[in-house]
């Protein structure tokens, strides 16, 4: 199956110029997400994770799924403000400004083997916004997965975390 047959494209979204790959028709579609949720436990399941880390928001579609499949516990990456009790944040930079991800403390032991998921990989600086927090408390970050990776704006070059992915768009 090709996947890509099942990812809407959506030119000028959400700005002219911007053509946005839609995953809401490969989630709409049972065989297809099946397929999709396979392939992804294929690559993850050798990086022997204890934990997978989903990013908010898109990152959890991926992430709960496939925590599931590989009878794992999946913790939550966060955007600040929306988890209880004690957490831990980073903040990192963005083209214009910053953004802070946060997580629970107590959410991962330290040295846990952590795949980090999301729905797609650009430019790496969520993934690695992650990848910095999870690493902050202590984690073990052995591996991502995503559905989409966008191979022209150079995510894996920009990350030191392996990098798996399905399907690739190179412009
Ligand atoms: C999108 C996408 C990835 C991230 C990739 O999330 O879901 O998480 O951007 O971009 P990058 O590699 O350049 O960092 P978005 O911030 O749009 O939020 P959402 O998942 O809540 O929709
Ligand atoms: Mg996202």
């Amino acid at each position: 199956m090709n996947l890509k047959d099942h990812i809407r494209e959506v030119p000028d979204f959400p700005k002219p110029g911007i053509l946005f790959y839609d995953i809401s028709t490969l989630l709409a579609h049972p065989d297809a997400w099946q397929v999709a949720m396979g392939r992804i436990a294929k690559a993850v399941a050798p990086r022997a994770p204890d934990v997978l880390a989903g990013i908010e928001s898109r990152g959890f579609l991926v992430a709960a799924p496939l925590a599931l499949k590989l009878g794992l516990g999946f913790v939550m990456v966060r955007k600040k403000g929306k988890l209880p009790g004690k957490t831990v944040r980073h903040e990192y930079a963005l083209e214009y400004g910053t953004d802070t991800v946060e997580i629970q403390e107590g959410a991962i032991e330290p040295g846990q083997r952590v795949v980090i998921l999301d729905d797609l990989l650009a430019t790496g600086g969520t993934l690695n916004a992650a990848a910095d927090l999870l690493t902050k408390v202590g984690a073990n970050v052995v591996g991502a997965a995503c559905l989409i990776e966008l191979t022209f704006l150079k995510g894996r070059e920009r990350t030191a975390i392996p990098v798996d992915s399905l399907i690739a768009y190179d412009s």
